[in-house]
């Protein structure tokens, strides 16, 4: 039987479906720490992972490492040059989370344009006395400016629900999307700074990579309206989260909503202290429908990856489709 390693917590009816197919090493723990992930994985064929760092240096102390599958829709934490170089291959878990992505795009983006999480910490603490006219006044968003940077799957699923808001949608994206899709989403395709300087309300949608890093700096920050708001539901990374701190103490934007942080789950601390922030942590596709798909998703893309089940060799999400075949080195 193939060995496979589980490094994180998961639902454990996934765990007994890879027990049909494989000798399971589950670690149902704290995050592994590097030289611990080694060691785990020295004898394995196969790995899920949610997140935890798959580099050059962690494929060399697997040489039997065939398949590393990622229970998330983003793998920044593979190093897709070194999964190449050794034919490895990388699978993700796209397209089930893109509704309660969206969603919580939303949620998060609304949370901020209207004081929800600021003025609930504040009724908390008892300060609420009476009612006032200028209490926590937000910024609309029927009928206001929707910005959305990376127009993929979830950016289209953002934009989507815009329409019941009567919101204009302008977007930014590395390629301008096909034709019927801006048509059907009623979106106009804007340069990054155009869609900063127009936005009442920015979001976030695009993969981490090295280009990406900082897309929004103070640079960026001080394009935007001082009544706009701006969404993170992406990467950590994508924002200078210490420049972000920065504009919302000052007032340069009014508000924003960020369910990721560089550094996770560490978060600058200069975040904690600004009031006009909402802080989620990390959980734009948490639920529970969602996050079950997402894991029996990776558990098929790990089982199909090394040749076992109805879809042997044919896994539903390969990264790195190139490597199918060819023999690890
Ligand atoms: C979550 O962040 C994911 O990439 O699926």
């Amino acid at each position: 039987m193939q060995k496979v390693l589980v490094a994180r917590p998961i639902f454990p009816d996934v765990i007994e479906r890879l027990k049909q197919h494989f000798e399971v090493d589950w670690h149902n723990g704290d995050v592994l720490p590097a030289d611990e992930l080694k060691r785990r994985l020295a004898d394995k064929d196969g790995a899920l992972t949610a997140g935890d760092v798959i580099d050059a240096s962690v494929l060399a102390a697997a040489p039997r490492l065939r398949v590393v599958s990622n229970m998330a829709v983003g793998y920044n934490n593979f190093e897709m040059a070194a999964f190449n170089a050794a034919n490895v291959l990388g699978t993700n878990t796209p397209d089930v989370l893109n509704e309660s992505t969206a969603d919580f795009g939303w949620a998060l983006m609304m949370a901020a344009a209207r004081r929800i999480a600021e003025s609930e910490h504040w009724l908390r603490a008892g300060k609420w006395e009476k009612w006032s006219y200028d209490g926590f006044l937000g910024s609309d968003l029927y009928g206001s400016t929707l910005g959305v940077i990376g127009m993929g799957r979830i950016g289209q699923a953002l934009a989507r629900r815009a329409r019941g808001f009567n919101m204009n949608v302008i977007y930014h994206n590395r390629s301008r999307v096909a034709p019927e899709i801006e048509a059907e989403l009623n979106a106009e395709y804007a340069s990054k700074q155009d869609l900063l300087r127009r936005a009442d309300h920015v979001v976030l949608v695009l993969p981490y990579t090295a280009e990406n890093h900082h897309t929004i700096g103070a640079a960026e920050l001080a394009l935007m309206k001082p009544t706009a708001t701006l969404t993170n539901i992406a990467r950590g990374g994508i924002v200078d989260d210490a420049a972000l701190a920065v504009a919302l103490r000052e007032r340069r934007i009014a508000a924003a909503g960020l369910d990721v942080f560089e550094g996770e789950p560490k978060l600058n601390p200069a975040l904690l202290t600004v009031p006009n922030v909402v802080l989620t942590p990390h959980i734009a596709s948490a639920t529970e429908a969602t996050r079950r798909a997402m894991a029996n998703l990776a558990a098929d893309n790990l089982i199909a990856g090394l040749g076992e089940g109805p879809r042997a060799g044919r896994p539903p999400n390969p990264i790195n489709a190139d490597v199918i075949g060819k023999a690890r080195s």
